[in-house]
């Protein structure tokens, strides 16, 4: 690393263009807080929604990226927990990952165990506890449950087939291509919808007629009116993200006709204890450790070409995780 740390900076919202990188200086570590040399870093949709102006940053000009993972080389007063030369690893923090150099509060990091490399933590933290929290503790789900999974083949898609699969969920996904369909059925998806035109028709079809039982719509505008004409009686729609815009206001009455329920999750509120950030984490890693999750890196930038990660992402290129190597 040079002597003055560089940073994805934006100074105004809009496209991937507003991206540059800047030197932003070092920042010594306060009371309770790691200073990180970050080795990879997650790129999440969140960071496009923070970009865009989708979601509010706290301020302008403004770090990007939640999700992180690197080595302490510093910690101010008060920290035991950890010390220079740990490997540790974050996902869910405010918006600025996209850095060579990070400053966080000691607890809302988490040990890297050995076998778990900076890559894969920064591929997989943000998007394995998501979907740790989605399938463990948002709506329960049994084996022989049949469920929708859109974007199978995204970051969290191909983890949260994985995840459900495990639990012998029958998972039914929609991918826009036939070779995202090859990767998702690849990575615990059952049956595969490629395109959005005829979703419901044909969950209708490969479920009898009956639906799932949850809708996970991670699309939001396009697809969440599909998703919930997808849902069986008593079928619940979680609805966990925006990829192609707002969704529109849900009328409460559509829901009476299946006696149906909705969820709108954010990570951040399902790990905002640290017992239940770290047993998330924790879970995640096993999950890795133990092979019943397989990590798919499908792109990799360096940080200093963010802007041409967010275009990927947005333009529907991208499968599996992303990462930026400082
Ligand atoms: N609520 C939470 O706490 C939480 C936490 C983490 C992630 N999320 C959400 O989970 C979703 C997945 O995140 P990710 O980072 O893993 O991204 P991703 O799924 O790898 O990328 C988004 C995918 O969405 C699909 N898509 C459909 N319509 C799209 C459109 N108009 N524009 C762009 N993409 C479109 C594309 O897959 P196809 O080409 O196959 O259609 C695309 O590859 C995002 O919606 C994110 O906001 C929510």
């Amino acid at each position: 690393m040079r002597s003055m740390p560089s940073a994805i900076r934006f100074d105004r919202t809009g496209g991937p263009e507003v991206l540059y990188l800047a030197e932003v200086g070092s920042e010594a570590p306060g009371p309770g807080q790691v200073q990180i040399r970050q080795r990879a870093i997650g790129v999440n949709f969140i960071d496009v929604y923070h970009r865009s102006g989708l979601y509010a940053v706290p301020g302008l000009p403004s770090g990007l990226g939640s999700e992180a993972a690197g080595v302490v080389t510093a910690v101010g007063p008060g920290v035991s927990e950890f010390k220079p030369g740990d490997r540790v690893g974050y996902g869910g923090s405010a918006p600025g990952a996209y850095a060579e150099q990070r400053v966080l509060p000691a607890d809302r990091l988490v040990p890297l165990p050995d076998g778990i490399s900076d890559e894969l933590a920064a591929a997989i933290l943000l998007k394995g506890m998501t979907v740790e929290a989605l399938v463990e503790r948002t709506v329960p789900v049994r084996s022989g449950d049949t469920v929708l999974v859109h974007a199978a083949a995204g970051g969290v898609g191909l983890l949260l087939c994985q995840w459900l699969s495990n639990r012998g969920v029958r998972v039914i996904g929609t991918v826009s291509t036939e070779q995202k369909a090859e990767l998702a059925l690849a990575h615990g998806a059952d049956e595969i919808v490629v395109g959005h035109d005829d979703f419901v028709a044909r969950v209708r079809e490969l479920t009898g007629g009956r639906g799932v039982r949850v809708a996970y719509d991670s699309i939001g505008r396009t697809t969440v009116p599909g998703s919930i004409e997808c849902l069986a009686l008593r079928g619940a729609l979680i609805a966990y993200g925006n990829a192609s815009g707002k969704p529109e206001p849900i009328d409460v009455l559509t829901l009476a006709k299946g006696s149906l329920f909705v969820t709108r999750p954010v990570l951040f509120h399902y790990i905002a204890e640290r017992s239940e950030l770290l047993a998330s984490a924790r879970a995640v890693f096993e999950g890795v450790l133990s092979g019943g999750l397989r990590v798919h890196i499908g792109q990799r930038f360096a940080l200093a070409d963010a802007a041409k990660a967010h275009v990927a992402l947005e333009s529907r290129q991208t499968s599996g995780a992303t990462v930026l190597l400082p």
